[in-house]
């Protein structure tokens, strides 16, 4: 796994939209793994912003999401979709037809979440997953404990991720404790993945994803297993890494092969 640490989130953001940008800039049809929360809004961001300024055409990009709430409407503020609407999707040319989550409204969830891989696999797989990471370790909403070989499907909703994620409903409104998620088998199979992770609270996750053994308890740490991953931190949560100074190290080699003009 490639840890980058940066200065600010800012500066992570950057690096994954211009990421996105040269990838788009090769592949005009390009997979993206999309994920909500309040980490990957500085990529959105960035992405729109080239959409206005520089013209880059998303016309072609697919995208599929990790995950949604069951029982929210698409209209509800708190889903996913409203996220992605309000932070990306309406800000570029991006068809709605041309975008995907896993499924939370059909009678029989269990044939659509087979449904929804299928529709990654016709797509010719994700090309680029974009991932948080919960202060308990889930990516999507693989909870500690969920299947390291899993799939799209349902699951509950941990105390953690729901106390979490408790600040963006008002008091007394229902807080949805069931969701769909890619799973952690979904997110392996994408060709790059590039997670970030920001803040003192995430600093535990961090450690054991890198730097633990691979276990379920931490679904994060499946990553591990995976030949193309790169974990953007900030110095918080950077700050439990045992071998932070060997991640600036090699990072400094890179960039000195980059200047070498070696790919
Ligand atoms: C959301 C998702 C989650 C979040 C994680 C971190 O689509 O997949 O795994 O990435 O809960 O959330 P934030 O970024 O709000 O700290």
């Amino acid at each position: 796994m490639r840890v980058i640490e940066c200065t600010h989130p800012d500066e992570a953001a950057e690096l994954v939209a211009n990421d996105i940008l040269a990838a788009l800039a090769k592949k005009p049809d390009l997979v993206l793994g999309l994920a909500t929360g309040s980490t990957p809004i500085g990529i959105y961001e960035r992405l729109v912003r080239a959409h206005r300024e520089d013209g880059v055409d998303f016309s072609r990009v697919r995208t599929f999401n990790l995950d949604e709430y069951i029982g929210l409407s698409a209209e509800h503020p708190q889903s996913y979709r409203m996220f992605m609407r309000e932070h990306l999707f309406d800000g570029i040319d991006l068809a709605p037809e041309q975008s995907r989550f896993p499924p939370t409204d059909d009678h029989d969830l269990q044939a659509a979440c087979a449904g929804f891989e299928a529709a990654i696999r016709e797509a010719g797989g994700i090309d680029i997953q974009i991932l948080g990471i919960g202060a308990n370790g889930h990516i999507g909403f693989n909870e500690p404990t969920s299947s390291l070989a899993s799939r799209t499907r349902v699951k509950t909703l941990t105390d953690k991720t729901l106390h979490d994620n408790a600040r963006f409903y008002e008091e007394g409104e229902v807080q949805p404790q069931l969701a769909t998620t890619m799973g952690i088998g979904t997110i392996l199979d994408a060709k790059r993945i590039v997670l970030q992770a920001f803040g003192t609270k995430k600093a535990q996750a961090v450690r054991a994803s890198v730097e633990g053994p691979i276990s379920s308890f931490c679904p994060a740490s499946a990553l591990q297993m995976h030949p193309s991953v790169t974990m953007y931190v900030d110095p918080a949560s950077a700050s439990m890494l045992t071998m932070r100074d060997y991640y600036r190290r090699v990072r400094e080699n890179e960039r000195s092969l980059d200047e070498l003009g070696f790919r």
